[in-house]
């Protein structure tokens, strides 16, 4: 009998005429929105070899004792994994693997693109136009800030983070960086090690690279918002968490910032009427940041191979945690 994969989304690209060519079956989810966690464990249940899934599956404890002796790998078409047991699927006997470096110039593009939107006002700008208010050209009209010469503070300097930073050093923006070490790849950007504090109070951008950990859960507080310069734009296109959203409001509102852009929330998706909405200079995406096409095809490929690699008895190539 043929191993069966469940992929919990379709993804452009051709990761699952790969499996088929080496005789595996695949199903995958046919609605826009994610399967139920039912659904999965069902899948799991029911025998799947290899489950493919994406940053919005939450694969725990359950699904881990279901496919306990079944299931060989969960391999997440995904660099974060926030959401994976990887530690229990370990337990059972399952591989965790991920996707790391594809998606670290589509990520670093989103970000520096919200950074030059929110510097210049570019979202409120085409609603003037699209609203009427357009009357005159005006020497003060949406005076923004400009990138070259500008400070960036970069939290964060792995893959994404350095992407980001090699985007910033094409506009001559000076770089600041906050990290647990200082970095060597660093020198390459020409980026400055300093505490989180210091690259806050610096800082006139703030772009968040770190993944979600119990350290990082609401880095970005009142209290480090509260270090933040007037004119400082937070760029958020890590995971939801990293910034304690009700203080991120406060602060839009009281302007002791000036703008944020965000492609993370938390909770994802984002209700149309929750309270984060209304803030003012607030530029928000629904988690595309890895969204180039190419990328993603790449990425639903590299989590075939490494389902191909276990279906060979070998470790997966981006394995996180395993039965070895
Ligand atoms: C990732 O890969 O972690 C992105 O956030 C998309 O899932």
């Amino acid at each position: 009998m043929a191993r069966r994969v469940f992929f919990t989304r379709k993804w452009p690209g051709s990761a699952v005429d790969i499996l088929q060519n080496n005789g595996f079956e695949v199903n995958v989810w046919p609605d826009f929105d994610r399967p139920p966690e039912s659904e999965i464990l069902q899948q799991v249940s029911d025998g799947i070899y290899a489950l493919v899934t994406t940053v919005e599956d939450p694969i725990g404890t359950e699904i881990a004792r279901a496919g306990s002796g079944i299931l060989s790998i969960v391999a997440q078409a995904g660099v974060g994994y926030d959401n994976i047991d990887v530690q229990g699927l370990s337990s059972h006997g399952i591989w965790t693997s991920n996707t790391p470096g594809v998606l670290d110039n589509a990520t670093a593009d989103l970000a520096f693109a919200m950074m030059c939107s929110l510097a210049r006002h570019i979202p409120d700008a085409d609603r003037y136009v699209r609203d009427g208010s357009w009357s005159c050209w005006h020497p003060s009209l949406f005076l923004g800030k400009e990138l070259s010469g500008a400070t960036v503070g970069v939290v964060g300097l792995g893959r994404i983070g350095m992407a980001f930073a090699r985007r910033c050093t094409g506009f001559g923006m000076k770089i600041l960086y906050s990290a647990r070490s200082c970095k060597p790849e660093a020198a390459e950007v020409g980026a400055d090690f300093c505490s989180l504090d210091e690259l806050l109070t610096r800082s006139e951008i703030v772009s968040l690279h770190v993944p979600l950990t119990n350290e990082t859960r609401a880095l970005i507080n009142d209290e480090r918002l509260s270090l933040m310069r007037n004119d400082a734009i937070l760029i958020n296109t890590s995971r939801g968490s990293v910034v304690d959203q009700h203080a991120l409001r406060r602060a839009l509102v009281e302007g002791t910032i000036q703008g944020a852009a965000l492609d993370v929330t938390d909770p994802e998706p984002l209700s149309p009427d929750d309270p984060l909405l209304s803030a003012p200079n607030l530029l928000i995406t629904p988690h595309i940041a890895s969204a180039g096409k190419e990328t993603r095809e790449r990425m639903a490929m590299m989590a075939a191979e490494n389902i191909l690699a276990v279906s060979r008895g070998e470790r997966p190539p981006n394995a996180l945690g395993g039965t070895g």
